[in-house]
């Protein structure tokens, strides 16, 4: 049987990961979290205290950078390895959230990784969730999906999540964070979240994972 791309772009908590996760299972596809790459980068930066304003700095740090992902059988996740070390737990913390989008907005770091990005996809079979796959990275992806949800809900999901890997944080401060990284994702100059003309917009507000996965495989059993 051919292999597709399946590209699902939109706002940060939709439950784009999940979705994408639970696709790729179900159809026997890898799972390529391209968030998880950006917040990698953001971690190296931090550590490195790499400047956002020095682009030879950026540069000699992105030759340093290995991202990996690798499946922990334990916990039936799939993990971001940073340099040959597990990076998951630390890249999901509320400081990373808080500089990711600075770091995805550098042209630099966006040709890098879109350029890795389009190496783990080209043999196609993948599910790749973000923010340009659909419009940049795979513009050719057969299913395109852009996801939305209100800001609420958004941040409900993403208190849950962080609360469930023990981290307390209000409400208030998640939804302005959401806000930001909204706002710099959707007005970067080098390509912005924005919907692909041919993408299908999936309002995930009232949705379980399970529709939105029952969703995107009836897409996909179209285009197969
Ligand atoms: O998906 P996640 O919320 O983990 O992504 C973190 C951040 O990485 C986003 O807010 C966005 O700034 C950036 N990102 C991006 N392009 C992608 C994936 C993520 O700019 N393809």
């Amino acid at each position: 049987m051919p292999k597709i791309v399946i590209a699902i772009d939109g706002y940060s908590s939709c439950g784009k990961s999940t979705t994408a996760k639970a696709v790729a299972a179900r159809m026997g596809y890898g799972y390529i979290d391209t968030g998880a790459m950006y917040r990698a980068v953001s971690l190296f930066f931090v550590r490195e205290r790499v400047s956002l304003f020095n682009n030879k700095e950026i540069t000699a740090a992105l030759d340093e950078i290995h991202i990996t992902f690798n499946h922990n059988n334990r916990t039936d996740r799939n993990e971001t390895y940073l340099n040959g070390l597990n990076v998951e737990e630390e890249i999901r913390k509320m400081y990373i959230s808080n500089i990711v989008s600075e770091v995805s907005a550098i042209p630099e770091v966006r040709w890098s990784l879109v350029a890795q990005q389009q190496k783990m996809g080209r043999r196609r079979g993948v599910v790749m969730d973000g923010r340009d796959i659909g419009t940049k990275v795979f513009p050719d992806a057969e299913v395109k999906v852009f996801m939305t949800a209100d800001t609420y809900t958004r941040a409900r999901r993403r208190q849950q999540e962080l609360l469930a890997k023990g981290e307390l944080v209000n409400l208030e401060d998640i939804i302005k964070n959401l806000e930001k990284r909204d706002f710099i994702d959707t007005t970067r100059a080098e390509s912005p979240l924005v919907r692909a003309p041919d993408a299908t917009l999936l309002d995930t507000s009232h949705m379980t994972i399970e529709e939105q996965v029952d969703w995107v495989i009836e897409q996909s059993d179209r285009r197969l």
